[in-house]
């Protein structure tokens, strides 16, 4: 050990001894590689790839990449533009008109008749099944203390249910007992509530709410033995109820609310629709209109969509694919171009930045 400065330097046997090593650390350095036979490492002469872009090998590599992504985002377009979907905002339409100046108030009323009806055109035929979800724009979910106000040993078994502490403030009854599920996200459940009919002949449509849930949500996650208690018992109501005597590894509205969405505007499965609808036809839609977006400005959405290879409506993906794919076709064209109208001799020593010009030497 050598001590050089502040830094401590482990010098190997046989360094110590060495006459340039005294005690100044570049020059001990130096005599650790003088003392390693030459090797391609110090030479520098390790194996590298250095392969030479010739103007045929440039283009046909972005000719290949266009012909492998233009085919594929065009099938991705068309796989998008094959989905139906009928968006319908109803938030503000489903306010009386006497109300429409104090919405929260009408909203936190209890007593306030808040059916509402609304009709959706549908302009392409969908096929079943058509999925239902709502849409809330401008509500975080992602928020850090609300995305970990919940309990998931709770959740789990009932032998869990005191556990409660990092539920706070919504982990214990005015009685003192245990709210279960507790926490602000099973709280704020929301609790619209959609039927549908067809509007020719009045004939209802009936939505499947079975199996909108994640499968392992049900098996492990959600406990077969945990019974709602103490829920929504609390002064002020956050959200949707549920039913006491009904588990919740079955309580599927909740298991999707409960997995919380990344983003500000997010869709959630409201159910399943098992009929086709032909084009043209109109479908009521009787809602309550519970849930109270009002405070903060909040847009509620109806979804009605079917889904192709691709999954939902989403044009993104087809139209990223075209774009990298047309720009490397442009590129493969210009540089065809210019190799056949200005080619160049390859590794022509006069373009030499010292081979040019009249002061070089
Ligand atoms: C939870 O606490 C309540 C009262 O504080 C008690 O009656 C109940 O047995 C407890 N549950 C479990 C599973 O420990
Ligand atoms: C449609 O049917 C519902 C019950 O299914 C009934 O309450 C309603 O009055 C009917 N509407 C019309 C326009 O017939
Ligand atoms: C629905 O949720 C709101 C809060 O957003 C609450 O005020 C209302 O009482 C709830 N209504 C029902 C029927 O659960
Ligand atoms: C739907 O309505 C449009 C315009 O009103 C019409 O051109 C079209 O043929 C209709 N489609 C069906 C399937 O009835």
């Amino acid at each position: 050990m050598e001590a050089v400065g502040q830094a401590i330097l482990v010098l190997p046997e046989g360094i110590q001894s060495d006459p340039n090593c005294s005690g100044y650390l570049p020059d001990c350095f130096i005599a650790v590689l003088q003392s390693k036979p030459d090797s391609k490492f110090t030479q520098q002469e390790l194996p590298a790839c250095k392969p030479i872009l010739t103007p045929k090998w440039v283009v046909s590599a972005f000719m290949i990449i266009a012909i492998v992504f233009i085919p594929i985002g065009i099938a991705c377009l068309l796989g998008s533009r094959d989905v139906v979907e009928v968006v319908e905002r109803y938030e503000t339409k489903c306010i009386p008109a006497a109300n429409i100046n104090n919405k929260v108030q009408y909203i936190q009323n209890s007593d306030a008749n808040k059916n509402c009806t609304i009709q959706m055109k549908i302009p392409k035929r969908m096929k079943k099944p058509i999925y239902v979800y709502y849409q809330l724009d401008n509500f975080y979910q992602n928020h850090r203390r609300y995305v970990k106000s919940r309990s998931d040993k709770q959740l789990k078994s009932s032998k869990n249910e005191n556990d409660t502490s990092s539920c706070k403030p919504e982990n214990l009854a005015t009685g003192g007992g245990a709210i279960v599920p507790c926490g602000l996200i099973a709280w704020s459940l929301f609790n619209d509530t959609y039927s549908f009919s067809l509007q020719k002949n009045n004939q209802s449509l009936a939505v499947n709410k079975k199996g909108i849930a994640w499968k392992s949500d049900k098996q492990k996650r959600f406990g077969k033995d945990v019974y709602p208690k103490n829920f929504q018992g609390g002064g002020l109501k956050g959200g949707g109820d549920l039913n006491v005597s009904v588990p919740l590894s079955e309580q599927e509205d909740l298991m999707v609310w409960m997995r919380t969405a990344a983003l500000p505007t997010f869709r959630k499965l409201y159910g399943k629709i098992e009929v086709d609808l032909e084009a043209n036809e109109t479908i009521n839609v009787t809602l309550q209109n519970n849930y109270n977006t009002y405070s903060f400005n909040g847009k509620k959405k109806l979804v009605l969509s079917t889904t192709s290879w691709i999954g939902g409506r989403n044009d993104f993906l087809g139209i990223a694919y075209l774009t990298v794919g047309m720009i490397c076709l442009a590129l493969a064209i210009g540089f065809t171009v210019v190799y056949f109208v200005k080619p160049r001799r390859l590794g022509d020593p006069t373009f030499l930045s010292w081979n040019r010009g009249p002061g070089s030497h």
